[in-house]
Order: C-alpha cells, then sequence, then structure tokens
C-alpha cells in the first residue's frame, strides 16, 4: 500500500524502541504515506534502542523525553514544531510499562508505588501528552492522536497484571478528553486496541508465546501483526476518518467477538 494519504500533515512519534516496536512500524509507513515527524521515547531508552537508525531512514530527529514530565513534553512540542516547521496534525502515544509485572509481581503481591509508576507511564502519559500540547498551542484543527491499548482493559488475563487497569484508564482518558478537545479544537482521539504482538513490552507478559497462540487461534482472521497495525494507525491520522473520535478500535482479528472457535475446542 503505497498511498500517500499523510502528505502535508506533521507529527510526533512516541515509542520506537526497535525494529519490533509498534511505533518503529507506523514511522516506516507515516513516511511511507508522505507525513514529516518527529520521533522520541525516554532517555533512558534512547541510550539502549536503535531509535537512531530510524531517524535516519525516516530523514528526522529523536527527540528526548520521558512522557511522564510536563517540562519534557513541552521541550518536545516546541522542538517539533520548529524542526517541522508548523503545528502537528498527530500523535502516536505508543507507551507502556509497569515495574510489577518487569519483576515478575504477582497480582496479589503488587507493590503500590510500581502501581503508580505503571499507571503514571503507561496511561496518565496520554493526559499530559494532550494537554501540554494543547497548553503549547501545538495541533492543527482535525488533527488525530491516536494511543495503543489491550483488550485486557475489557476482560482479565492472568498474567497482564496492573497493566489491566493502566490500559482500562488509558481507554477512558481517551473518551473523555476526545469530548474536551473535540468540542475546543476539532481535535480528535482514539485509542486501537491491537492482537498481541511480539515486541519487547509483549514479550515482557509472562507466557506471552502461549498468549500469542491462543489468541491467533481464537481470530478468525488470525492475530494482526505490527505492519497491519501500522496501515490501521497511518489510515486514522488521515483525512478519511475526520469524524471519528473517543473510540476504542479493536485491530485483532475478530478476536474481541469471539466465543469460542474450532481450533481451540479442537484443541482441548
Ligand atoms: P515496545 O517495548 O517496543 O514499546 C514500548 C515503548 O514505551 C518503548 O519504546 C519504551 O521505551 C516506551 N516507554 C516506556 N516508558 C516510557 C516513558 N516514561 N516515556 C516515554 N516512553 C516510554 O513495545 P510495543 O509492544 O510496541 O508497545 C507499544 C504500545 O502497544 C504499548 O502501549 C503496549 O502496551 C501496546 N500494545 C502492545 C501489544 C503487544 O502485544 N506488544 C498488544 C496491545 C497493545
Amino acid at each position: 500500500m503505497d498511498y500517500k494519504i499523510l502528505e502535508h500533515k506533521k507529527g510526533i512519534i512516541f515509542g520506537a524502541l526497535d525494529e519490533s516496536s509498534i511505533a518503529w512500524k507506523v514511522a516506516e509507513k507515516a513516511k511511507q504515506a508522505g507525513a514529516e515527524f518527529t520521533l522520541t521515547n525516554a532517555p533512558v531508552a534512547l541510550r539502549m534502542g536503535k531509535i537512531n537508525e530510524l531517524a535516519e531512514k525516516c530523514d528526522t530527529v529523536v527527540i528526548p523525553a520521558d512522557a511522564t514530565s510536563a517540562e519534557d513534553l513541552e521541550n518536545l512540542y516546541k522542538v517539533s514544531m520548529e524542526k517541522l516547521g508548523g503545528k502537528l496534525d498527530f500523535v502516536l502515544h505508543s507507551i507502556g510499562m509497569s515495574p510489577n509485572v518487569r519483576k515478575g509481581k504477582d497480582y496479589l503481591g503488587l507493590n503500590y508505588d510500581f502501581f503508580l509508576k505503571t499507571i503514571d507511564i503507561s496511561a496518565l502519559s496520554l493526559h499530559k501528552t494532550v494537554q501540554t500540547g494543547i497548553k503549547c498551542n501545538a495541533f492543527n484543527e482535525w488533527g488525530s492522536i491516536l494511543a495503543l491499548t489491550y483488550i485486557a482493559a475489557q476482560r482479565s488475563f492472568p498474567g497482564y497484571g496492573d497493566m489491566a487497569e493502566a490500559k482500562s484508564l488509558l481507554e477512558s482518558l481517551a473518551r473523555s478528553l476526545g469530548y474536551h478537545i473535540g468540542t475546543k479544537h476539532n481535535l480528535r482521539i482514539n485509542t486501537v486496541s491491537q492482537s498481541p504482538t511480539f515486541t519487547t513490552a509483549g514479550s515482557g507478559v509472562p507466557g506471552f508465546d502461549k498468549f500469542f497462540s491462543y489468541a491467533d487461534k481464537m481470530s478468525p482472521l488470525g492475530n494482526a501483526t505490527a505492519d497491519e497495525c501500522a496501515n490501521f494507525c497511518v489510515m486514522l491520522f488521515s483525512d478519511y476518518t475526520k469524524k471519528v473520535t473517543m473510540q476504542n478500535l479493536f485491530h485483532d482479528g475478530g478476536f474481541s467477538s469471539t466465543g469460542v472457535s474450532q481450533d481451540i475446542v479442537e484443541s482441548l
């Protein structure tokens, strides 16, 4: 697919760590679709990741920002607008991290300081990103903001830990923000609920291999890949989806609407 549906659009892409990151694929597809954007990630991730390779490929710059810091975000918007020569039309929030999951804490043995960190990084950062962008007058009308989420916001998945609560909050924030930024600024915001995907964050979930193949067998169209997710995001950034807002959009091969599949029944 090589349609230039993002020509003349400018944006910021959060969360590309390495080639497996969903944000990495979004950056590649957005570039192909004609967009100009800056890349950003937490300073610590910049030291570990390969984002500079992506920046070179996309002919852009990397601006460090911890998404929990309003100060970093303000700088990110200012520098992005300078580099891109104008206001923004899209933002991808592709950020998730739970110290509880990372450290293997059981759900009934959660560390509450970690829990607050999970919420701060994985959910509140969306509100901060939007609020700071508005404060910096950084968005063009009809701009599109997207955040990535997972169906553990609606259903329980034992290994997903406190990320489930973070995703519920993230989706709720998108709905609430959508009202305010829609009525005051003609901006839209949605969450994309993606299939399990092999990435650094994804593989951090215990038993991810089995989790992945269960979802694949349950989904009539099979799991959605990161590339397919990126195509969907590009469409949601484009003018073809101008009136889509405040939605949680499942991009999961039909998993969310399937009770049970024949493949699963036969595997029992
Ligand atoms: P990833 O590990 O490549 O991306 C997560 C990103 O969050 C990393 O680039 C990391 O540096 C960034 N990050 C963490 N703390 C940050 C902070 N304080 N400030 C700024 N950035 C920070 O993994 P993936 O899978 O591409 O994750 C992207 C999004 O997709 C996340 O929201 C994740 O929950 C969501 N998602 C992932 C699925 C999967 O199975 N991989 C399924 C459904 C949703």
